[in-house]
């Protein structure tokens, strides 16, 4: 993919939950090594941002973020290789995105997310594998929840907690996601639980780990992800997990993998690396 393909969302013309207007950036100008004295981004952070939730750094001046480093329990470093730093503030790896700040993001420079992407075979009343009609190959199902803030379908990701490793966050923001979802007894919760631990124990098929292109992007903040699949070859680990496929009112639930289910960011396109891996539908 070219630069300013991979640059899309990050330049969108107004900030996500505010009226903020980026500045215009054209393809031609998006790198930081292209002059262009004329650049002018507004500076914008959001006031929820500002209030600091612990989850947030301070204004740069009041602190001094050790950039690219483990800077006590944040990682800093980016999954890009080593960022530019400019007047004490880290630049997008990827160029201009036409806003100065953190916008939405609680970190300056990379802000870590991981995405755990828990797939089944989809399977007939017999218990026989489905295979779509077309394409003749078997069809992948994924666990999908329906994001809250802007209610598009998605992988069941999160934020990395400063000090947690990836591994523990994929398991951790499944488990929430999937857990919350079931009016089970605790009893049943333990044998869930107990069975993602279980999966989520096999090191899964890393999928991407790297920059992703999100609306909340600026020049000092941007998003990275660690996007792992584990995968219920057999049938009897989370596969049975009780998630209304189909029932729109439920907020999580086993999606069938295909290339017309729209997702959130870039979480189609994990999709169908996965779907090559494991010779499946797309
Ligand atoms: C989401 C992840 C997503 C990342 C980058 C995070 O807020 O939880 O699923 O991959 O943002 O867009």
């Amino acid at each position: 993919m070219s630069s300013s393909a991979m640059h899309t969302k990050a330049r969108c013309p107004v900030y996500p939950g505010s009226n903020i207007q980026r500045f215009p950036v054209p393809d031609d100008k998006i790198s930081w090594s292209t002059d262009w004295p004329e650049y002018n981004p507004v500076n914008y952070t959001a006031p929820s941002v500002l209030k600091k939730p612990a989850w947030a750094d301070s204004e740069i001046g009041s602190f001094s973020p050790k950039f690219n480093s483990l800077d006590g329990s944040v990682d800093r470093r980016s999954h890009e290789g080593n960022y530019t730093v400019q007047d004490g503030r880290p630049l997008n790896p990827k160029g201009r995105t036409g806003l100065n700040g953190r916008g939405l993001l609680g970190r300056w420079g990379p802000n870590h997310a991981a995405d755990p992407i828990v797939t089944r075979w989809k399977r007939d009343g017999s218990g026989q594998r489905v295979s779509h009609a077309v394409s003749n190959l078997p069809v992948l199902q994924f666990v999908s929840i329906k994001r809250k803030d802007c209610g598009e379908w998605a992988i069941p990701g999160g934020m990395v907690d400063p000090g947690e490793l990836v591994s523990l966050t994929l398991q951790r923001e499944f488990s929430e996601e999937a857990l919350n979802s079931l009016q089970a007894s605790p009893q049943e919760r333990e044998k869930i639980r107990e069975r993602i631990a279980q999966l989520f124990k096999s090191p899964g098929f890393q999928v991407y780990k790297g920059y992703v292109d999100d609306p909340r992007n600026t020049d000092n903040s941007w998003m990275e992800t660690v996007a792992v699949n584990f995968h219920d070859e057999t049938g009897d680990s989370v596969s049975e997990l009780p998630l209304q496929a189909g029932d729109d009112a439920g907020q999580v639930k086993w999606i069938d993998v295909d290339s017309s289910q729209p997702l959130y960011a870039s979480h189609s396109s994990f999709l169908q690396t996965v779907t090559k891996k494991r010779n499946a539908h797309w």
